[in-house]
């Protein structure tokens, strides 16, 4: 039996810590919820945000609509020879899942440990971090697909995946709830140790055989140590993404800079670290009023207490008109504004 409560205070469900009221509120513990939920035409007609974590969601202002908090749990796995398929609901946290595969020996969630945020979010913006993607794991997921009350299942090609980005986001924004993701594993550990962090601490520790526990250990501390704890300090992670431009442009800029820190991303195009356009524009660490950029990474933008969704919105707004300026590059953000 669902429950919509009037007047809900969003504080506690967004990684920002901003403090804004929801006109309605419902959690959702199955995708029967949701059946129940939009059985009543008025929620489908009423503007609609899902929540899993809100660990990449910024609030400008109250919200005057219908929030849709998931909790959906359950977490289970199969093994098939050498392949492991982990079935989990939409409102299990990611890091649960994260522990539940390094706990038992499965390969493939490792180098995404620790990243805040839930399940059934983490197609939508195909998360990653040190050399990993979602999509090098997603294997399907299920859906509920408001308008007909339908169950839909996508598979890996399904969602369009690209870089911090899927079909969720585009075609099928706000038009379905991903209700259950199932991620294809390994059994035996194909490490992925390209990236340099990752490189600089097994050495740093004389690990010469990692295992799938080193890994998920040295990210979890990477983050940790670069990473504000958005439990004391408000954050959602990388403020924005970073650009990617095409070659010609970037060795011109090049010329000029020549440390910029760049990856090739092939077809004539390179990818540019928005932390080092950030901090050569002297905006890392810095601080204005109750919000800022983070000390140890220039991406990641802060709510030190009472900071408004406009605060942080408007410093944003700082930041991406000096780096245009300096680099002639145009940064999007990577969290979502409401
Ligand atoms: N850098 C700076 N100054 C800074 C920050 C970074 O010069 O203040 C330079 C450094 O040279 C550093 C390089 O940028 O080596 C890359 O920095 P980092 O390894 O921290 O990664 P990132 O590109 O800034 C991306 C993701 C993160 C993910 C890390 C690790 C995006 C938008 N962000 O950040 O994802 O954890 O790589 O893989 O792609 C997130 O999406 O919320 C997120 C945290």
């Amino acid at each position: 039996m669902i429950k919509v409560l009037q007047n809900h205070s969003l504080k506690k469900l967004n990684t920002f810590g901003v403090d804004v009221i929801a006109r309605y509120l419902v959690e959702i513990n199955s995708a029967d919820d949701l059946k129940e939920l939009f059985a009543n035409s008025k929620w489908k007609e009423m503007d609609r945000l899902v929540l899993g974590g809100g660990s990449n969601i910024l609030f400008t202002k109250d919200f005057e609509g219908l929030i849709i908090k998931i909790n959906i749990d359950g977490l289970k796995h199969e093994v098939k020879n050498d392949e492991v398929y982990i079935t989990a609901g939409g409102g299990i946290v990611w890091n649960d899942l994260v522990n539940y595969c390094v706990e038992r020996g499965f390969a493939g969630t490792e180098n995404l440990s620790l990243i805040p945020g839930s399940v059934g979010a983490s197609p939508i913006q195909n998360i990653g971090a040190y050399g990993v993607e979602l999509k090098d794991i997603f294997y399907s997921c299920k859906a509920f697909e408001i308008e007909t009350g339908n169950m839909l299942e996508f598979s890996n090609a399904d969602c369009a995946f690209g870089y911090r980005d899927s079909i969720f986001k585009n075609r099928l924004k706000g038009k379905v709830i991903i209700t259950e993701v199932t991620y294809k594993l390994s059994t035996h550990p194909n490490l992925n140790t390209n990236y340099g962090a990752i490189q600089q601490e097994l050495h740093k520790r004389g690990i010469i055989q990692p295992n799938i526990k080193d890994i998920s250990t040295i990210v979890s501390e990477i983050r940790v140590n670069k990473l504000p704890d958005p439990s004391t300090i408000g954050n959602a992670g990388s403020f924005f993404k970073n650009p990617i431009i095409m070659v010609d442009k970037f060795r011109h800029l090049q010329s000029t800079f020549p440390d910029i820190v760049h990856f090739s991303v092939g077809n004539g195009l390179e990818k540019i670290a928005a932390g080092w356009l950030i901090e050569k524009c002297g905006w890392k660490g810095k601080k204005m009023g109750e919000t800022g950029t983070w000390k140890n990474q220039a991406l990641v933008l802060v709510n030190y207490g009472n900071a408004t969704g406009s605060d942080i919105y408007s410093f944003s707004s700082h930041i991406i008109a000096d780096v245009k300026n300096t680099f002639d590059i145009e940064l999007e953000r990577e969290v979502n504004i409401i």
